[in-house]
């Protein structure tokens, strides 16, 4: 338990630079595993999840060390993976469950996948029925894991995706580099890009084949090990931009964030409900990045969030739900049946935990009705993580809102993305 001491007129000031990006992470360690020859990665995210995909690759034969801060892969190629001694422990990792299942379905080798009480209860099946039709053998429990892959030569697919998930499309296309012809996935909804753009940095030859509404995986491309920067982390920028737009008096700047089109839905959000947020010194990179400002502001307009806006903002949901509670009217969220699926139950978390503040939202099957008000009154100042990072996050941010102490139960989870975000917050907060 953390007890969130009250906010005694205390304001965001000064610049950060976030942690490395956790989804960039996971990938670097994947792909840099199956490319051929050195890689080296800067600024990779240390949390817990990002560990456990390290740890995986370790257990497979790769070597992976740590130097002055900067991770060192030695790749073996397509084909240089060892079968694990023992089983892979995924923690509470979705994206390293779901996207490593893409590789080990290709392998020449049986590996078997557990999880914590959190991802044992999270569904497989979105990743088993694909990789299942290139030809894996994949054994769930129920839909979920632990589940057993046994790898298998790989034929390739024409699928459509019935969800709007990267990890499910990043899966398919990990495996897909293994088929015997292209592999080609359609998808009505543009998710997070990150595996196909990295796939094309490390490829002797372009990988992936991207447009609006389908990717093109080219089977038996050839991977070369890369030195790369990873980008500051938007999903752990966006707590403290939530924070520095609704405290009186904030300004700060949060230093190379990654702003990818497909991951800045928050930063559209904010600018919709006319919070004031500026990028300077844009890089248009393999990863763009970008340095955000951002200002209080007095007055934010409700938002109506619909299916298309989803996946570029999936993650952030729980903090435009908070800046919705803080607008001047009646704001709602649709299409995002998805958040039943993450570490908890996030429409039935946040509404839960908001409640607890005196926020007036209302649970709806696929999203939340908020009615936003300028001052919460405090009903239970005993929250709970439910052990999810974000919904951790999101209470703290919360939690300046009032001079009350506040308890929050399960902060820990919180190192699962960003270890040192209390520091961070910490860093920023001036009297
Ligand atoms: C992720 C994709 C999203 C996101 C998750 C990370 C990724 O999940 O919520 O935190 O790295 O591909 P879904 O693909 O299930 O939407």
């Amino acid at each position: 338990m953390k007890q969130l001491i009250g906010n005694q007129n205390k304001r965001l000031n000064g610049s950060l630079s976030v942690p490395g990006d956790k989804s960039i992470s996971h990938r670097s360690i994947m792909i840099a595993a199956i490319s051929e020859g050195k890689s080296i990665i800067h600024n990779f995210l240390f949390s817990d999840d990002c560990l456990t995909t390290i740890k995986t690759f370790q257990q497979m034969g790769i070597a992976i060390n740590n130097l002055d801060n900067k991770i060192i892969v030695h790749g073996k190629g397509l084909h240089g993976l060892k079968a694990p001694k023992n089983s892979l422990n995924m923690g509470n990792s979705g994206t390293t469950t779901r996207l490593l299942s893409g590789i080990l379905a290709a392998q020449s080798f049986t590996s078997e996948l557990f999880g914590d009480n959190s991802l044992s209860k999270r569904p497989m099946q979105r990743i088993s029925i694909p990789l299942s039709q290139m030809g894996a053998q994949i054994d769930t429990c129920n839909g979920h894991l632990p589940m057993t892959i046994k790898g298998n030569k790989i034929s390739a697919i024409d699928y459509d995706l019935p969800i709007a998930s990267a990890q499910v499309k990043s899966a398919i296309i990990l495996a897909a580099l293994y088929a015997n012809g292209d592999t080609i996935i359609h998808g009505q909804q543009t998710t997070r890009d990150h595996t196909e753009r990295m796939l094309n940095q490390f490829g002797k030859r372009k990988v992936v084949e991207r447009n609006e509404n389908q990717v093109i995986v080219h089977a038996d491309s050839q991977l070369k090990g890369q030195t790369f920067i990873i980008p500051g982390d938007i999903s752990s920028a966006a707590f403290f931009m939530v924070a520095a737009t609704i405290v009186p008096n904030s300004h700060i700047i949060l230093k190379s964030v990654g702003v990818n089109p497909t991951r800045i839905g928050i930063i559209k959000v904010l600018k919709a409900m006319n919070a004031d947020i500026t990028f300077h010194n844009f890089q248009d990179n393999e990863e763009p990045i970008a340095d955000i400002e951002v200002k209080s502001v007095k007055h934010l307009k409700p938002i109506h969030i619909g299916k298309s806006d989803i996946p570029s903002m999936i993650d952030e949901l729980p903090l435009i739900a908070l800046l919705a509670a803080k607008s001047d009217g009646i704001s709602t969220i649709h299409g995002a049946e998805e958040l039943h699926f993450k570490e908890t139950d996030r429409i039935e978390t946040v509404a839960n935990e908001f409640q607890k503040l005196g926020i007036s939202i209302k649970a709806l099957s696929d999203g939340f009705l908020i009615d936003g008000q300028s001052q919460w009154h405090l009903v239970d100042k005993n929250l709970n993580s439910h052990d999810d990072h974000r919904i951790g996050m999101t209470l703290a941010v919360a939690s300046l809102m009032f001079k009350e102490t506040i308890n929050l139960a399960h902060a820990d989870a919180i190192k699962i993305s960003y270890p040192t975000f209390f520091k961070d917050l910490e860093q920023l907060l001036r009297s």
